[in-house]
């Protein structure tokens, strides 16, 4: 989903202002909320069942890199569609969720708060792109380099073919 995001939201924003830039940013917003909505369900998750431990040979300086981007992933995944969603009711875009319902404002209507707002949002997005990026750098890394498990740790059903 986030893969479809970002370069959604970097093509809406270039958009000559018009039918299709409207529908993009409804369904860029729709899809932020989804997002953030299945991230905190994995937040959730991630709590109670603890990722696969990463190989023994794996530095402590690398363990701790890996655990900070971890953490900065989903705090940008949860954070970013609470910026977008403040800075488009405080721009006076009530928000709604694929057209189901509207969702409840949070924010009464400040030019300046949603101008904030807007940069933290744009500013998250670089970040965030930059992360990910390295993120999946470093498991291509090990899977063609180093040759261990983490890639295959990150799949889907790794817990239940268990570690090496
Ligand atoms: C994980 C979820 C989200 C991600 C990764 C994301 C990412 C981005 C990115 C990369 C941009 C382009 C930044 C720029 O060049 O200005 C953008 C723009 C935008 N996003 Fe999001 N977004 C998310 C969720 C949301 C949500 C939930 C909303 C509103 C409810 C929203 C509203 C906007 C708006 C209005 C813009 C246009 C730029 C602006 O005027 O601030 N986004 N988003």
């Amino acid at each position: 989903m986030l893969l479809l995001q970002i370069p959604l939201a970097f093509y809406m924003v270039d958009q000559p202002i018009g039918p299709d830039k409207f529908s993009n940013y409804a369904t860029h917003k729709s899809l932020g909320l989804l997002l953030f909505t299945v991230t905190a369900l994995r937040v959730a998750w991630r709590l109670t069942h603890p990722a696969p431990p990463l190989p023994v040979a794996i530095a402590r300086w690398q363990r701790v890199i890996a655990r900070v981007t971890q953490v900065l992933l989903y705090v940008l995944m949860l954070l970013m569609p609470l910026t977008g969603l403040l800075r488009s009711q405080a721009a006076n875009f009530p928000v709604s969720f694929f057209g189901l319902f509207t969702v409840p404002t949070l924010v009464g209507v400040n030019e300046e708060f949603s101008k904030g707002m807007s940069a933290a949002h744009e500013m998250q997005g670089s970040v965030l792109l930059v992360l990910i990026s390295a993120h999946a750098l470093a498991a291509l890394h090990h899977h063609f380099f180093r040759r261990d498990d983490v890639l295959r740790s990150m799949l889907p059903g790794a817990g239940r073919r268990g570690q090496s």
